[in-house]
């Protein structure tokens, strides 16, 4: 029997991360080939008739899997029954702006669209925060839709963490699919820290990790985290753009992996709600390592073995975080400080309003 149509809302769709992701959640690259989609598409007025011109291609492209379009600059009418929200839409950081500069223009946007979509979306949507600055965009989502839960509400570093396999495949010239168990901590900025020290390389003789197959610790600890910390800025400066394709891509990967399910042993890094895992301050949406199940995400914790002191003596077993040496608590503990001082200017913006 042929699935229900699932409703797919993308804010900001006439822009170019809009145009670069709605033919492939139309194409099935989202939610698979079998999976028939409404899309629901949302921009501002002055951007009215290029969403015109989305719309016009979308039913030129004759996707078999679309089922209806709703475009539109009207928020309640873009959030009406969506399952999924995928928030692109927001203030654009011009030249001479930094990240903060935008904060205030996108409190009242996201005030916005959180209180239409809390009233208006279908019950358990789930939200991805994709707009910069994605992390505490996400911070005032959250104030403004306290009817979804925290746990439905995410932000995107999936981008940064495919950056992540990809430097690693290419340095050590493997298939992509072969790498796994990167980590991208923290925020979607400068501050973030890729960390390769959990990722696994598929060989002929078994899997090993990275730092047994690249014996330059150096590099790993240096160049690879910092040209993931700056490839947005590198393809803005090659591309006057900011990448669009590659976060578009990365976009499907996170809702798929989220509402599909990772693949075995296997995370993914997901901008979440802090619970205080790895000592990180609660309710900063931060990015760990995650893997998902039936619809939800979970911080990955391992299971650690030890033997009790008392007769008889047996094994047990306790659940705890990857193993943190005091690098990776270093960078950690950095990127959280950047967010928590992002969420504190952002509330000063929500007293403000
Ligand atoms: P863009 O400027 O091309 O598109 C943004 C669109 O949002 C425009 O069409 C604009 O009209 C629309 N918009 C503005 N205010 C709106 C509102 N109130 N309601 C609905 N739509 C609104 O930008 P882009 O290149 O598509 O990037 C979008 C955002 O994604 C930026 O903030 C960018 O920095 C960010 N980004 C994030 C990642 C990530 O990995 N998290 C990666 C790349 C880009
Ligand atoms: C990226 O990582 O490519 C973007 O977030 C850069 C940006 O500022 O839009």
């Amino acid at each position: 029997m042929a699935k229900a149509p699932v409703r797919v809302l993308v804010t900001g769709a006439a822009g170019q991360i809009g145009y670069a992701l709605v033919p492939m959640i139309a194409r099935g690259i989202m939610l698979g080939p079998d999976q028939p989609i409404i899309l629901h598409m949302l921009d501002i007025e002055q951007a009215a008739e290029a969403l015109k011109g989305v719309k016009i291609e979308l039913i030129d492209a004759a996707f078999p899997l679309l089922k209806g379009i709703v475009a539109t600059t009207d928020a309640v009418e873009a959030c009406k029954s969506v399952n999924i929200a995928v928030m692109v839409g927001g203030f654009p950081c011009k030249e001479g702006m930094t990240r903060k500069d935008v904060l205030p223009k996108n409190v009242p946007i996201y005030r916005a669209h959180a209180s239409a979509l809390g009233e208006h979306a279908a019950p358990n949507c789930r939200v991805l925060v994709v707009a910069n600055p994605a992390n505490t965009n996400a911070v005032i989502f959250k104030e403004f839709a306290p009817s979804i839960p925290e746990k439905n509400i995410t932000c995107l570093t999936r981008l940064d963490h495919n950056r992540a396999l990809s430097q690693i495949a290419v340095r050590l010239n493997v298939h992509i699919n072969d790498v796994k168990n990167v980590i991208v901590w923290g925020n979607h900025s400068s501050t973030q820290y890729p960390d390769a020290s959990h990722a696994t390389i598929t060989t002929t003789s078994g899997e090993k990790s990275a730092g047994e197959l690249i014996a330059d610790h150096h590099w790993l600890q240096n160049e690879f985290i910092t040209t993931v910390q700056q490839r947005g800025d590198v393809i803005l400066k090659v591309r006057k753009l900011s990448s669009a394709l590659s976060a578009a891509s990365a976009a499907c990967d996170h809702i798929r992996d989220w509402l599909i399910g990772t693949p075995k042993r296997t995370w993914v890094s997901m901008g979440v709600f802090s619970d205080g895992s790895y000592g990180i301050q609660p309710g900063l949406f931060y990015s760990f390592p995650v893997t998902c199940q039936n619809g939800n995400w979970s911080i990955v914790q391992v299971f650690r073995y030890f033997y009790s002191l008392t007769w008889p003596i047996i094994m047990l077993s306790t659940m705890t975080g990857l193993k943190i040496d005091e690098f990776s608590r270093t960078k950690m503990d950095a990127t959280a400080i950047e967010l928590m001082e992002e969420k504190s200017l952002a509330y000063s913006f929500i007293d403000q309003q």
